[in-house]
């Protein structure tokens, strides 16, 4: 990482911006020489520092890329502790830089994860890998996950976790203080959910997070999900040399990823004993071992430590992510009952009242509001609020030729809030993805990256919520806490709600 904050201090004065780049888009003319990372303005690094933790610290990053975009324009340059990166902060030169990949897109941004794996000779998983490594990886998973079939075939498994979670759901009403059917934390509830439907998708088992009893390991699991996003922000500001003056953040990244290791082994461990026993004759139900990932990444002749690595950080993946986009969905339709209402219409219109039928993924997929309400949570809420590139040519943003290795960040927090693209950006509207009002630039709302490195399980999170938001509005009305404060997103590495969301489920 030292290396590449170095090379990224190199300024450039030489390269040209192609026409085709967009170099005449900038505000100067097309035939004044492009400008290079000295140019680019920005706080100066103490300033940023103070600016950040005035702000709240590490969990305000999101609002911080709005206040930069304000004040220096649509690219800035600023350094957080060792990381040194430019920001970009409109949806046309987002898309002015993310056209310029090449065929193994860096992202980087994950790096210190990438060091444990390099210290406890862990092999990388999709997420963390780069290169050749991640290509070869990437065009194996693709065909498994990506494709609308590949992630169909995972409808039946999604619809019993989901039939789960609805009743968990029954049973953790009330159980504090408040009305009768209130539940408290839903996005505890939902980290549940995640865990065991992605878990069911890669393993072909049940991990039983959602009975009333929950398994201690998969406590253990979630718990490191949660601190290990803390704990990576942390890591990324401090140079190495702080790491042994300061070891706890450093310390507690690589207990957690170890935890997370270990939970993954021990069940993919299970998968492949079952593999053995089905390949000596024992038939599928003897050894219940169906169609999973795993299954399909044993059958390919994957190396077992890339397939651990895989499985660890897929499962990683997938908690997070589902669960903050579905507490933020219902939040948001507590507190809209009219769309509520609307979505609920459509939902039984497609599935008839009342139904816990299995839905296809197609017949959801067509539900052009459930579509809608998906892609505004994630538009108001993006998961991955800044994403990261690191180019490995120089290339041109706006004015600007950004140097290769350069680390720079996609402000899709800004832009998926800019008034410019989205009137009333800080209200959930899900009639703007139907037509009403003016097209957003395809760019300004990106909640699934874009291009070759774009999210993996884009398809299954799609289906997992679709699948979800269904079966609730089918069996409650979801109803606010009485008298709830409004709740902030916050930076934990991924945006999460700042605290609990407690929301009512009332039986329809
Ligand atoms: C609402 C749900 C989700 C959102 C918003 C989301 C968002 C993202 C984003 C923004 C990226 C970076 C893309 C880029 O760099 O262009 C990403 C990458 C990735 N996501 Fe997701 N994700 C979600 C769910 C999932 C799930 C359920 C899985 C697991 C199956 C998953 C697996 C991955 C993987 C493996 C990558 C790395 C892909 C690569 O580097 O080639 N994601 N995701």
């Amino acid at each position: 990482m030292t290396q590449t904050f170095k090379l990224a201090s190199r300024v450039f004065h030489r390269v040209r911006c192609p026409p085709e780049l967009g170099a005449s888009r900038g505000s100067r003319g097309s035939d004044s020489a492009p400008r290079g990372l000295a140019d680019i303005p920005g706080p100066s690094a103490p300033g940023f520092l103070a600016e950040l933790f005035c702000k709240g610290g590490l969990s305000r990053l999101h609002e911080l890329q709005v206040q930069g975009a304000a004040r220096f324009g649509p690219v800035w340059l600023a350094s957080f502790g060792t990381v040194r990166t430019v920001y970009v902060a409109t949806p046309t030169l987002v898309e002015q830089l993310l056209r310029q990949e090449g065929p193994r897109p860096e992202r980087c941004s994950f790096s210190p994860w990438a060091e444990h794996r390099r210290r406890r000779q862990r092999a990388c998983g999709l997420l963390t890998a780069e290169g050749e490594e991640w290509q070869r990886l990437r065009s194996l998973l693709a065909p498994l996950l990506l494709r609308p079939q590949a992630a169909a075939r995972y409808a039946g498994t999604l619809h019993d976790v989901v039939g789960d979670l609805v009743r968990r759901l029954r049973r953790q009403r009330g159980l504090g203080a408040g009305p009768p059917a209130l539940v408290r934390d839903v996005a505890g509830e939902f980290y549940k959910f995640g865990l065991e439907g992605i878990a069911a998708v890669l393993l072909g088992s049940r991990l039983g997070c959602l009975e009333a009893e929950v398994p201690p390991d998969t406590e253990t699991f979630i718990r490191a999900v949660r601190s290990v996003f803390v704990s990576t922000l942390l890591t990324m500001a401090m140079p190495s040399w702080l790491h042994r003056l300061v070891p706890g953040p450093w310390g507690r990244l690589c207990r957690d990823w170890d935890q997370m290791f270990a939970f993954a082994q021990q069940h993919v461990e299970r998968r492949e004993a079952e593999g053995a026993m089905r390949s000596q004759g024992k038939s599928e139900e003897d050894t219940g071992f169906g169609a999973h990932l795993t299954y399909f990444l044993f059958r390919e002749e994957l190396p077992a430590p890339s397939i651990l690595g895989n499985v660890t950080e897929l499962l990683l993946a997938g908690v997070d992510t589902v669960s903050n986009t579905l507490s933020w969905a219902l939040y948001e339709l507590s507190r809209h009952p009219e769309v509520q209402m609307a979505l609920r219409s459509e939902i039984t219109a497609a599935l008839g009242p009342g139904s816990s039928a299995h839905p296809s993924a197609t017949a959801l997929s067509q539900l052009p509001l459930l579509k809608a309400v998906v892609k505004e949570v994630l538009r108001l809420y993006p998961v991955v609020p800044g994403n990261s590139r690191v180019p490995d040519k120089d290339i041109c943003v706006g004015d600007y030729i950004i140097p290769k290795n350069t680390l720079v960040t996609l402000c899709h927090y800004a832009t998926s809030r800019d008034p410019a693209q989205f009137p009333e950006p800080n209200s959930f509207r899900p009639a703007r993805w139907l037509g009403d009002g003016p097209a957003s630039h395809p760019f300004a709302s990106l909640p699934f990256g874009f291009g070759k490195r774009s999210c993996m399980g884009r398809r299954l999170a799609e289906l997992e919520l679709q699948m979800a938001l269904a079966q609730i509005l089918i069996h409650f009305e979801v109803q606010p806490e009485p008298g709830a404060a409004p709740v902030r997103p916050m930076t934990r590495t991924v945006l999460v709600p700042e605290r609990s969301i407690n929301l009512q489920f009332v039986d329809r």
